[in-house]
């Protein structure tokens, strides 16, 4: 098969790479760009593990062919962490309450509650909940998911 080429900004800087036609963008970035921080569950777009934002809104890149990310803007889970190294409030207020177990659905959480939080900075309970829907955790209870995202909204009043 024919690669093609494919420009777009991922985590702010711009990458060019030549990919096969059929190339999912969740094989991009963990096979290709080498960035694992993105999961794969179910590869249906049922389970929110893929979770990235494609401009600035949580997609299921498992299920997104990479060519359509062209001359748009992806982050992924490692494009929260700030240039000094530090967290984002929301990868520490879910370290803070213990909303991370596994950890398998947090990338997913987490990206989800970025792209919340940007459009509405002080969710209520049943919007954050709305919001984090398409993730699956197998692990928490959701409980503290939902605290954490809340503690990160009062985080940056
Ligand atoms: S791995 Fe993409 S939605 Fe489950
Ligand atoms: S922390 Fe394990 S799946 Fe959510």
């Amino acid at each position: 098969m024919n690669s093609l080429d494919l420009a777009f900004q991922l985590n702010g800087r711009a990458v060019k790479v030549s990919i096969a036609p059929d190339t999912l963008l969740v094989d991009l970035l963990r096979h290709v760009l080498g960035l694992k921080g993105t999961k794969i569950g179910c590869r249906e777009g049922e389970c929110g593990a893929c979770t990235v934002l494609l401009d600035g809104q949580p997609v299921n890149s498992c299920i997104l062919p990479a060519l359509k990310v062209q001359g748009r803007s992806v982050v992924t889970i490692e494009g929260l962490t700030r240039a000094d190294g530090s967290l984002d409030s929301l990868q520490q207020a879910f370290i803070e309450t213990g909303a991370v177990q596994c950890g398998f659905c947090t990338p997913g959480m987490i990206l989800n509650a970025k792209a919340l939080l940007a459009e509405n900075p002080k969710p209520d309970e049943a919007e954050i909940r709305r919001a984090l829907s398409g993730v699956l955790c197998r692990c928490t209870g959701y409980q503290k998911i939902v605290q954490a995202v809340r503690e990160a909204a009062g985080a940056a009043e």
